[in-house]
């Protein structure tokens, strides 16, 4: 806490992969290791936010001063976040969130076979869209990760969900920035402006990112 650009500001931040069951002992998973959620989380403590965060399942220390609640699959994460949600200021979605479940989890495990088996999907909520939807919405920053056309997916993200600000990351294709690497760099939009926060470690890029959105924020505040 203390004295910083977020002080006294409550900050629900979402970061880590979710998993999704197929049987009691299997899952769909992702290459999200946290550690870019968990750097933003420091580093809004760090500006003096009272800040939650909803981890999926990843191995990283907490960061000091901050509040955990470990989730493990999209609509438990959802669940947790829509709970809090009503009483923050900011939310930041830095989870990489499946996007589909397996529509019934058998309760044994699936027994090997020399046959094909299919797996039905079925969509998960968009967490970051239903809080950006809420009547008294919280300031709300959404990532993108994209492959391609970083640019202008990410803008029509912001766009169509309604979000106060995104961040968006390349990320595949053997890159070491994105999914689980020490460094990242993002193309943060707004309505009307846009900043890019270049290479460097993810503790460093959080610092920044936070400081900008405490700028965005206080600029756009009414009170
Ligand atoms: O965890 P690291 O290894 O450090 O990697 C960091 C990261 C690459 C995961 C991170 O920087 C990042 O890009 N996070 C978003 C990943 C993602 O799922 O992006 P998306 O473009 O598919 O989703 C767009 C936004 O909607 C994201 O803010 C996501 O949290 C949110 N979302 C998506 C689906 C869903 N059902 N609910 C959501 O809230």
């Amino acid at each position: 806490a203390g004295d910083g650009p977020l002080r006294g500001e409550r900050v629900l931040i979402t970061a880590g992969p979710t998993r999704e069951a197929i049987d009691p002992v299997r899952f769909i998973g992702n290459r999200s290791s946290g550690r870019m959620g968990f750097a933003v989380a420091a580093a809004a403590a760090r500006a003096g936010a009272k800040v939650v965060l909803v981890a999926g399942p990843c191995s990283l220390a907490t960061p000091g001063g901050v509040e955990r609640v470990d989730v493990e699959s999209a609509r438990e994460m959802h669940e947790a976040v829509m709970q809090r949600a009503g009483d923050c200021d900011i939310f930041i979605a830095t989870a990489a969130v499946a996007d589909y479940r397996v529509d019934r989890v058998p309760e044994q495990k699936i027994k090997k076979s020399d046959q094909p088996v299919a797996l039905t999907l079925v969509p998960n909520p968009d967490i970051l869209q239903a809080v950006a939807g809420l009547p008294r919405a919280p300031f709300t920053v959404g990532f993108a990760a994209e492959t391609e056309r970083l640019a202008e997916y990410a803008e029509a993200k912001r766009a169509r969900k309604g979000l106060d600000m995104i961040a968006a990351n390349l990320v595949g294709g053997g890159r070491d920035t994105g999914f689980d690497s020490a460094d990242n760099a993002l193309e943060v939009f707004w309505a009307g402006g846009h900043r890019s926060l270049p290479r460097a470690p993810k503790i460093q890029l959080a610092e920044a990112l936070v400081a900008l959105i405490a700028e965005r924020r206080h600029g756009n505040d009414q009170t």
